[in-house]
């Protein structure tokens, strides 16, 4: 950047750290530079450096040492005598001896094992067992005993200046001792100049009173006229902020229920637990269907049945599925079984939700949709929940066509930002004809949904006599090439840095 620019964007307290450091050979603690600089408080000079370190004109170097005070058990040393040197002086008064009984006078319980070790360590004292367990004085220990230990010496230093710096060679012996001496660590801070910094410097700076805030007050008075405004720097380094948001399979789902209301559906909804009988019966689903099956329907154990309370649609049921009613179909030739129908299961597509919604509104016209979970049991890979979103949605008008059918279909993606669809022939129990609808993108076909005009055997057992074009699609998958996700699942990790990153649509 040029060097003329950076100096514009310096703040004044910027400049005086730096004018400091330079004064000061290039590099000093942030304490020496308030002292030189003549900065009122700390803060000021640590948060110009912190800039001056974003903007690559200083560099801030940390290092950490360790300082030392005095613990409880150290002030109680200072106080009453190192426990050696009280045991020392007790075995000296009286005739150079002393057992350990003797010595609980002057020492406390945990301080005799401690004062023992050091005697004998130091050499201060012979241990013989006679009777009981004496201590003897040594010549040492009789010089000892006037002489003013170096332990004493820094206890006395800690005591009287607290966190100090000392070489911890020197105090190792009071450091193997219990609550002696406390440990702090302390971070020293350096700055020194760069090279862009020296640079900036050799091109010289003044310090003007500058502003970087106008206030209503220099606004009505007119005093902003005569000040000197700092320019912004909006490419500085900021740490990002990160509010909450939707998520973005939220987000998606919004989007597309926008576009269904706006090209004028109604949004209906269902439950999770449905029974086989309107889930699959109605829908003219074989009772033998491989589909029905555990390897792809979850049911549910409580309650394993449900009630089908609407006698008359069972019964229309029951005739189409054994030989097509009045359809004009020959049905399924099987014995329809109501109890298979009462089976409780987690709803493997929203199409429940729309038969349900046809048997009570048969008359037309109708145009709705849901957005919703299904349930089956899927082996899960990147293209494959066992739990996902499907978006449902019938049209029901007496004039509805095919055509219609594929035209909605192409709108509602073309919305979504999918220009290039293709159709192709398809085959579900329910519909005639029947259509998928794939995707093209990354140079590959994408299978997205299923569709179709509902049979005569499902419009008739829910009293329709009127075309109804169905469809019912996938929302991973879409929310997958949205997102440019190449994994289904990822959708569902909670990976922070993806929810944090993706732009929502
Ligand atoms: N229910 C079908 C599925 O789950 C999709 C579909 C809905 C097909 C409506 C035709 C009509 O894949």
């Amino acid at each position: 950047m040029d060097i003329q620019h950076i100096i514009s964007e310096l703040s004044t307290n910027e400049k005086k750290v730096l004018l400091t450091l330079k004064k000061l050979k290039g590099s000093a603690s942030p304490k020496k530079i308030q002292e030189q600089g003549d900065f009122s408080q700390s803060v000021e000079v640590m948060n110009a450096g912190s800039w001056l370190q974003a903007k690559q004109l200083i560099k801030i170097e940390e290092t950490i040492t360790k300082v030392y005070s005095l613990g409880k058990e150290g002030e109680h040393f200072l106080k009453n005598g190192l426990p050696e040197k009280r045991a020392l002086s007790y075995i000296n008064k009286h005739n150079d001896k002393a057992t350990i009984q003797e010595l609980s006078s002057v020492l406390l319980g945990h301080e005799i094992p401690v004062a023992i070790g050091w005697l004998k360590q130091k050499k201060w004292a012979t241990i013989t067992k006679e009777k009981g367990t004496i201590l003897t004085i040594t010549p040492e220990g009789k010089k000892a005993v006037t002489q003013q230990m170096p332990e004493e010496n820094i206890l006395q230093d800690l005591h009287e200046h607290p966190d100090s710096e000392i070489d911890a060679s020197k105090i190792k012996s009071l450091l193997t001792r219990k609550n002696v001496i406390k440990e702090k660590e302390r971070i020293h801070s350096t700055f020194s100049l760069t090279s862009q910094g020296k640079q900036v410097l050799d091109h010289g700076f003044t310090i003007t009173e500058e502003i970087s805030l106008l206030t209503p007050e220099m606004i009505q008075s007119g005093t902003w006229k005569d000040q000197t405004l700092r320019p912004y720097d909006i490419h500085v380094f900021a740490p990002s902020q990160y509010g909450g948001k939707t998520h973005p399979l939220v987000a998606l789902i919004d989007h597309i229920r926008q576009i269904f209301l706006e090209l004028g559906f109604t949004e209906i909804q269902g439950q999770f637990v449905e029974s086989s009988f309107w889930n699959m019966d109605v829908l003219f689903i074989p009772q033998d269907h491989p589909a029905r099956d555990m390897q792809d329907t979850l049911y549910c154990k409580k309650p394993s049945s449900i009630e089908v309370p609407q006698k008359q649609i069972v019964q229309k049921v029951k005739t189409i599925h054994e030989n097509g009613g009045d359809t004009s179909s020959t049905g399924w030739n099987y014995d329809f079984s109501l109890e298979e129908g009462k089976k409780a299961l987690l709803r493997t597509h929203t199409t429940v939700n729309t038969i349900r919604y046809l048997s009570k509104n048969p008359s037309p016209p109708s145009k709705v949709f849901s957005i919703g979970k299904v349930f089956r049991r899927e082996n899960i890979d990147t293209t494959h929940l066992a739990e996902f979103y499907q978006i449902e949605g019938i049209i029901h008008e007496e004039t509805a066509t095919f055509r219609q059918l594929i035209g909605i279909l192409k709108e509602f993606y073309k919305r979504m930002g999918f220009e290039k669809i293709r159709c192709r022939p398809g085959y579900f129990p329910y519909t005639e004809p029947s259509m998928e609808i794939d995707v093209f993108w990354n140079n590959q076909w994408m299978e997205l949904g299923g569709s179709g005009i509902f049979r005569p055997e499902v419009t008739a057992a829910v009293g329709v006599k009127t075309p109804v074009l169905a469809w019912g699609l996938g929302l991973e998958r879409l929310a997958m090439l949205k997102y440019k996700q190449k994994d289904m699942r990822r959708l569902y990790v909670s990976d922070l840095n993806w929810l944090h990153d993706t732009a929502l649509l």
